[in-house]
């Protein structure tokens, strides 16, 4: 066997295009069409979910509202969720990661509603595939879409329609980690969250300390969730929308 020959078979010739969607409310039907989304949005409801479903959670149906989660309550389903930050009153859980033990998910159906990482997946369900992202299954959703072969729409949530930088960070490491392992067709916006993050990542509370919804959270004492959020690899599980039942669910 020539060891040269396998070494270069490592990275593939073929090659995945990559964009960024910078917020919610510009993620778009037509641009996610055939594509597979990776839906992000680190601080914090993606984290949530990936921390749940890590943990035991049967699934998770994401809603666009309080009302509607309170319209599908049901025995086994709780209902989770935060407006500016704080638990939706009456929800049985917040918006902190750190609440969804083992000992509160496992088994159960999470209905959730958040101010924008629920929306940026329900306005993405026009995608091929869709995946929740987050440092915490970072590596997992690199090797899917190496995997799929897809082109590739990393939606970044943002906060209350405005850029969010933690969402761009991991956006800029998916695109960094995705190209280590094929070749990658990157828009601007997806070289600008690669260089991003390929300069953050020494050192990231230094780049965090400006970001606004980061300095949000800190204030109102969320300080464990935001060290948590940006462990990476600590769920390597793979959570993807079923469209046609509206649940995340985990795939082997
Ligand atoms: C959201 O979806 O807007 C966020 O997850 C807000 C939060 O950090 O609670």
């Amino acid at each position: 066997m020539n060891c040269r020959l396998n070494v270069f078979k490592q990275k593939s010739n073929r090659m995945i295009e990559v964009s960024v969607t910078a917020t919610a409310r510009q993620a778009d039907p037509h641009r996610l069409a055939g594509k597979a989304a990776v839906v992000i949005d680190v601080l914090r409801a993606t984290s949530v979910m990936v921390t749940a479903l890590g943990n035991g959670a049967g699934s998770v149906i994401p809603v666009s509202s309080p009302d509607e989660a309170l319209l599908i309550k049901a025995p086994g389903r709780l209902l989770c969720g935060e407006r500016e930050a704080v638990r939706i009153a009456g929800f049985d859980c917040g918006n902190s990661p750190l609440e969804f033990t083992t000992e509160r998910v496992m088994g159960k159906t999470l209905v959730m509603t958040t101010t924008n990482g629920t929306e940026a997946i329900l306005r993405s369900v026009n995608a091929r595939v869709v995946m929740i992202g987050s440092f915490l299954n970072l590596d997992r959703i690199i090797l899917e879409l190496v995997r799929l072969e897809l082109p590739v729409e990393l939606v970044c949530s943002g906060t209350k329609g405005e850029f969010s930088l933690d969402d761009f960070l991991l956006a800029g490491a998916l695109v960094s980690g995705l190209a280590q392992k094929i070749r990658i067709g990157a828009t601007d916006l997806a070289l600008l969250a690669r260089s991003t993050w390929e300069q953050a990542e020494s050192d990231l509370c230094q780049a965090l300390e400006s970001c606004s919804h980061y300095r949000y959270l800190r204030e109102l004492g969320y300080e464990q969730d935001l060290e948590y959020c940006f462990l990476q690899n600590l769920h390597p599980v793979l959570p993807i929308l079923q469209t046609d039942s509206g649940k995340i669910v985990l795939i082997k």
